[in-house]
């Protein structure tokens, strides 16, 4: 997956060299080409950002340095898709992640400011939200995307700790998980773990993991995918 970036600020993009990322991208299964729209700007002073029409009190992204960096990005080799991030997207999850690993390439676009002139949204395949909050710029969400989006690609995750058995995956939190030792300050792992009953090990965790979603996230459990099999272990 190649990842383009857009945005004002490149140097915010370190963290994404460290770590399971850095080695997807050593190993060839991610890029991340940062291209800072700034140096698009045609004035003097290479504004990017102006003072709203009709008034009012911040600075609004201008069109045209967004519009020259995506019109001199190379022609497309695959699926490419343009994300717009922004407070006012669509709300990002798991799902969503997955479904953008489909693309071959994702353009990133990052605002700052107060806000994108509208004309700016009609670059964009999709509008992406993080939250519900409102963060100085776009970037910290880009990295949000591309780490999200980059766990469902082949060879990033070692097979081991595939994407598959992600909590949220099938739209339920993760069942709990334990390590050794068994007893830690007398905090016990649960008997049936240890027991090496494996298909009594997995019906546990699917009925903690069904508990743990009704309890901490009802929202989620009113779309998770349940199965006959959910409502046996459930009467059990
Ligand atoms: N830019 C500012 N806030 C954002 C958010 N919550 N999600 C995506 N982009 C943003």
């Amino acid at each position: 997956m190649d990842f383009t970036v857009l945005t004002i600020f490149p140097e915010m993009f370190a963290p994404l060299r460290e770590s399971i990322l850095k080695r997807a991208g050593e190993a060839g299964h991610i890029s991340v080409r940062l291209v800072n729209f700034r140096e698009y700007a045609v004035s003097k002073h290479k504004n990017v950002d102006d003072v709203p029409f009709g008034g009012g009190s911040g600075m609004v992204l201008k069109p045209e340095p967004i519009y020259a960096a995506v019109r001199d990005l190379p022609p497309a080799e695959g699926r490419r898709k343009i994300l717009l991030m922004t407070p006012q997207g669509k709300l990002f999850n798991q799902e969503m992640g997955k479904k953008l690993a489909r693309a071959d390439e994702l353009v990133i676009l990052c605002g700052h400011y107060e806000g994108y002139d509208e004309r700016i949204r009609s670059l964009a395949d999709e509008e992406i939200s993080i939250g519900d909050y409102v963060l100085t710029g776009g970037e910290l969400a880009a990295m949000v995307i591309i780490d999200a989006v980059s766990r469902h690609l082949p060879g990033v995750l070692g097979k081991a700790d595939s994407s598959v058995d992600d909590s949220l995956t099938e739209g339920l939190l993760e069942y709990p998980q334990y390590t050794r030792p068994p007893d830690f300050e007398g905090m016990r792992v649960p008997d049936i773990l240890l027991s090496g009953h494996h298909a009594n090990i997995q019906r546990w965790r699917r009925k903690e993991a069904i508990r743990r979603t009704f309890l901490r996230r009802p929202d989620l459990s009113l779309t998770a995918k349940f199965c006959s099999a959910d409502y046996e272990l459930l009467e059990e």
